[in-house]
């Protein structure tokens, strides 16, 4: 046999080895006494002076090939076997029980679940629009004055000269009414961003409930109703409802919304520091300078919006006292819902 096809051999058979005694066999078959290899190195001294280191060169190369391969096969057979070990461990029912760390849903998650249950069952349905906002959307569209204060940087994170990290959920309306006619009733969940100041009540990152309801007649009669019953199904019948004049660019009238505080039913605690109502959304009728931005005609078509804090209203639910909390990934605040 010559070196190129020895080598070849030697190759396939480590290769193939598929145990130890295989392995010891193919070591014995080339390294052996009267191994093929062994018998190159004792053909040197019979052949003619001159091919010597030649010959030699070649068979020692082949030796320490074998050698390696070997070895290298060795611990592959090494590595096998304790991984069989490993899963072949028999079961020990007297191990401590897994300790129950499942994932589980997080109480913001849990309340937009509500939230949304209790809107689609008073027939709106779900939209949804970019965290990462063009300026347009955020403010212009929605009828912000261009030297609006919350159009500065203080409040607003830029990203470049007109695109901006959404300041709230309202740019959804704007998006959703230039794709579709009336009528239309959606509500537009998510997260939003502003460049706060953190404390207890703000955070930079919170989130919103946007609802949008446009058709031929609708009437401030018919905001009041759908945030009444929106408020009671959330909190109780008990609940109060009240609208207070305000003012947003993008509504006409604006009113912000209060409920009852429901930690102590209205009588005055610190949670609502002492009034008795807490502050829950923002709404009010559409602009007619935002549906001139889609297209639509003001003259034919009116509509009402609301903006709901939704962090507001887990805290309220489940008596959380910090806004922090919710983006904290704290396990152990995460594991209480
Ligand atoms: N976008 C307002 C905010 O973030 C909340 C709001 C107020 C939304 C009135 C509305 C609305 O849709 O009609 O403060």
């Amino acid at each position: 046999m010559d070196a190129d096809a020895l080598e070849k051999s030697i190759r396939h058979d480590i290769d193939t080895a598929d145990g130890y005694d295989a392995l010891e066999q193919t070591r014995i078959k080339y390294l052996g006494r009267k191994g093929l290899v062994t018998g190159l190195l004792k053909d040197i001294k019979d052949a003619p002076p001159d091919e010597r280191p030649k010959l030699g060169a070649v068979s020692n190369k082949l030796k320490k090939l074998t050698e390696s391969l070997l070895e290298e096969k060795l611990s592959v057979l090494r590595a096998a076997q304790q991984g069989s070990r490993f899963y072949k461990k028999p079961h020990d029912a007297t191990l401590p029980a897994h300790d129950g760390m499942t994932g589980r849903r997080h109480v913001l998650a849990t309340v937009f679940r509500e939230l949304k249950d209790i809107f689609v069952g008073m027939g709106y349905t779900l939209a949804s629009g970019p965290m990462v906002e063009l300026e347009y959307y955020n403010f212009q569209a929605l009828n912000f004055p261009d030297e609006h204060p919350s159009r500065d940087e203080q409040d607003t994170f830029y990203i470049t000269d007109d695109m901006l990290l959404r300041t709230h959920t309202s740019p959804v309306q704007v998006r959703y009414m230039e794709e579709n006619k009336p009528p239309l009733k959606i509500i537009a969940a998510g997260r939003v961003f502003r460049n706060e100041s953190i404390d207890p009540s703000h955070a930079a990152e919170f989130h919103q409930v946007e609802g949008l309801y446009v058709d031929t007649d609708v009437s401030l009669a018919d905001l009041k109703l759908d945030v009444e019953i929106f408020i009671q199904q959330l909190f109780g019948s008990k609940t109060q409802v009240r609208f207070r004049p305000s003012f947003f660019p993008f509504t006409e009238p604006s009113a912000e919304v209060d409920m009852t505080c429901v930690v102590c039913q209205g009588k005055g605690c610190s949670v609502c520091q002492q009034t008795g109502w807490i502050e829950l959304m923002g709404s009010g009728m559409v602009h007619p300078n935002v549906f001139r931005a889609v297209g639509y005609d003001p003259e034919i078509y009116s509509g009402f919006a609301f903006g709901l804090g939704v962090d507001r209203v887990a805290m309220m639910k489940y008596g959380i006292d910090d806004i922090r909390l919710f983006l904290g990934n704290d396990l152990r605040f995460l594991r209480q819902f």
